[in-house]
């Protein structure tokens, strides 16, 4: 069988597709001939990013729309479907995180990272929708490995990303008969992303530590991520649905841990010495 990734004429749409991981995976569809859309909050980021996907020659639109916000979410969609049809391939990737011991954490530090990770993801799949190719749509959700395995310091974030991965699972159920597939990849510890600089490695030390926790031994590149995305957005993947699929180089065997463990400190030691 010969394998032919080719998303030309496709709608690929990646929300929060502006930096890091996500921004790889529009990369990564615009370098496959995808027409392209991202979304995220950030004015210079998505005109940042809709400069460098407009270098790989096809149709590319960006849109300014936080998460949190039903209609911004709805009208973002409305635009991008106007302009390049039915969306083939939706990544929905926004979050946002930090390190903090749940009995530090305030109610709305707790709230912020459920709004934006889980309360978001249903915003942008309930308005997604009306505008998914039926049949034949992928959305694929990035999850992260301390939804299924606990991780100190990540109450809020562990509690959001399990119940994006329920949402996975109950639109498979859902949405299957209309010829949509739901899957959520789990990336490991993705080098050169703004999670893995502030959550995961902020000093050589931890760099080191975690490096060593991972099986493979080796950092995740944003590219290992982007090619499971382009694989579960085509036909190769055609009867994968409702599936968590981890790209961790094995490292959700391993309990999580974060950079404070492995460098054995705890979260009120290190904001009371920084
Ligand atoms: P990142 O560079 O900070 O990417 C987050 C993206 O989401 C940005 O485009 C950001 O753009 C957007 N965003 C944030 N809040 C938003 C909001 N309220 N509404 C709309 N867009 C929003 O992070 P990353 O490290 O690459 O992480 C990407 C995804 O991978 C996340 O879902 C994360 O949980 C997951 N993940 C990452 C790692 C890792 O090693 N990095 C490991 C496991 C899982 P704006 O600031 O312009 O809004
Ligand atoms: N420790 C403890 N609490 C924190 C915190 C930290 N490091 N950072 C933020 N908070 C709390 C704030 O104190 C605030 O709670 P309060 O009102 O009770 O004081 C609450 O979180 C909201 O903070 P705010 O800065 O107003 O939120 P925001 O909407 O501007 O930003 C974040 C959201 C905090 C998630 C921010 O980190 C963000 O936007 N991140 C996006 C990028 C990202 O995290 N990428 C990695 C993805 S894995």
């Amino acid at each position: 069988m010969q394998i032919n990734l080719d998303f030309k004429g496709r709608h690929a749409f990646v929300f929060g597709g502006t930096t890091g991981i996500n921004f790889g995976i529009a990369q990564a569809f615009a370098r496959q001939g995808a027409s392209v859309t991202v979304a995220s909050r950030k004015r210079e980021n998505v005109e940042a990013a809709s400069e460098v996907l407009a270098k790989f020659g096809g149709p590319v639109h960006g849109v300014c729309a936080d998460v949190r916000d039903f209609d911004a979410v709805g009208q973002a969609f409305a635009e991008s479907v106007e302009r390049f049809g039915p969306v083939d391939v939706l990544v929905s990737g926004a979050a946002g995180n930090f390190l903090c011991e749940a009995k530090d954490m305030s109610s709305n530090g707790f709230r912020v990272v459920v709004d934006i990770d889980l309360v978001g993801t249903f915003h942008v799949l309930r308005q997604a929708y009306d505008h998914l190719r039926k049949p034949g749509a992928s959305v694929i959700n990035i999850t992260a490995p301390q939804s299924f395995v606990p991780m100190r310091y990540q109450a809020h974030a562990s509690a959001a990303k399990a119940g994006v991965d329920q949402l996975t699972r109950v639109l498979a159920l859902e949405w299957g008969g209309d010829g949509i597939r739901i899957n959520s990849i789990s990336p490991g510890p993705i080098e050169d992303t703004e999670g893995f600089r502030r959550l995961m490695a902020p000093t050589e030390q931890d760099r080191a530590a975690a490096q060593a926790h991972v099986p493979m031994h080796r950092f995740g590149a944003v590219d290992d991520i982007a090619n499971l995305a382009l694989f579960l957005g085509s036909p190769y993947a055609g009867y994968i649905s409702g599936s968590l699929i981890p790209c961790d180089g094995g490292g959700a065997l391993e309990s999580v841990k974060t950079a404070l463990e492995l460098a054995g400190r705890s979260a009120s030691a290190a904001s009371k010495s920084a």
